[in-house]
């Protein structure tokens, strides 16, 4: 079993954190406190030293703490036998600085690899909410933890469509253009069949935590290209080349990739109730984890921010059980009272419980 825990975690001027160093529990990890208190802060923190950015915000000024220059986070991330140590600091006049098992890294994909993290908050909703742009993204996590050479290919792919935009939008003489229509098409059906198989994989897992979190309801999880399979897309691409002229970019190809989420062939937007859709997004992104496992033997860490919310007790309940079935899979959650920790009915050893108040986390 290849663990990934964060074992340790010190935050030093982080939102309204206090200054404080906490050893966390390999399975359940539970903060509770009133609004304002600083849990979605904490959350962010953790997600921070693994992606190297904030879910809230860009501006680095609003996430160091009133009155400070910077912030540095630092943690421990236990694999198998061995600590990783891993820290990161921000601040407004010496910039950024991340550093790996004492080696100062210049881009935080390398903690990104070593902590695959999933968040379950509100911004799950944007699945559902927003365009394609988040669905793909979703696609595209489970491919760069599991596939070695997803990302390279992924900024090719984002480099070739740059340039021919750019080519579009100048209006260059037409050879311009169709230079990049071959590497385009060759390698966005590369990309198209990493995706492919990737939701072929997932959907299967997809449909157990499914069953299980949402019993009476028959959801159809099915993936688009971004382009009518049954043509080339070199050919798509000259044939549509007068209208990408017009729109003033590349509107057809890989980077129109969506995923289609249908209950009785009506969109899941339109068809679930608010709860519903938590519970299927939370699903999904749980049986992402779950294929990573499988795929990889790694575990990803969950971030839930504010579990009760909007769930009735019992799903609240299916929720917490399906969690805790990731076994080895660490989890910090949130909630606004104490009440919740019952929902966790795991072995007291597997969970720890920290109340925040003001920032202080005890
Ligand atoms: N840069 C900052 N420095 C200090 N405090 C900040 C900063 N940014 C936000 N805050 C404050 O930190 C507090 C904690 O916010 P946070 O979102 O973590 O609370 P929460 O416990 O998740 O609350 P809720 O239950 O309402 O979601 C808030 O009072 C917020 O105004
Ligand atoms: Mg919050």
């Amino acid at each position: 079993m290849y663990f990934m825990l964060l074992s340790s975690f010190n935050i030093d001027n982080f939102r309204n954190l206090s200054q404080t160093q906490l050893d966390f529990n390999n399975n359940c990890n539970i903060f509770y406190g009133k609004n304002g208190s600083g849990k979605t802060s904490l959350l962010e923190a953790i997600y921070y030293l693994a992606l190297g950015r904030s879910f809230r915000s860009h501006i680095l000024r609003r996430i160091i703490k009133y009155k400070s220059d910077s912030f540095s986070l630092f943690g421990k991330i236990q694999q198998k036998n061995n600590i990783v140590p891993v820290g990161i600091t921000r601040s407004i006049t010496t910039g950024k600085q991340i550093k790996m098992a004492g080696k100062e890294i210049s881009s935080n994909i390398e903690l990104t690899k070593l902590i695959p993290l999933q968040l379950l908050n509100h911004n799950s909703y944007f699945l559902l909410y927003e365009g394609p742009k988040p669905r793909r993204q979703f696609i595209d996590w489970g491919l760069f933890h599991v596939e070695q050479f997803f990302l390279s290919l992924w900024h090719k792919v984002e480099r070739i469509l740059k340039q021919r935009n750019v080519a579009i939008r100048t209006k260059s003489p037409i050879d311009h253009i169709k230079v990049w229509d071959k590497d385009l098409a060759h390698l966005g059906f590369e990309l198209h069949q990493y995706r492919k198989q990737y939701i072929e994989s997932l959907v299967p897992i997809a449909k157990d935590v499914l069953q299980k979190l949402l019993p009476d309801l028959s959801i159809n999880i099915s993936y688009f290209a971004g382009w009518d399979l049954n043509f080339d897309l070199e050919a798509i691409l000259a044939n549509n080349l007068k209208k990408d002229l017009q729109f003033g970019y590349t509107a057809i190809g890989p980077q129109r990739a969506d995923l289609e989420l249908m209950v009785e062939k009506i969109p899941a937007k339109d068809a679930l109730s608010r709860g519903q859709q938590k519970l299927l997004l939370y699903g999904l992104k749980i049986a992402q984890g779950m294929l990573l496992n499988k795929l990889t033997n790694k575990k990803c860490i969950y971030l839930v921010d504010d579990l009760l919310a909007e769930l009735d007790l019992q799903k609240c309940t299916l929720l917490a059980n399906t969690l805790s079935d990731l076994q080895d899979s660490q989890l910090f959650i949130t909630g606004l009272s104490q009440d919740f920790e019952n929902i966790f009915i795991t072995h007291t050893d597997k969970k720890k419980i920290f109340h925040i108040e003001n920032g202080v986390i005890k």
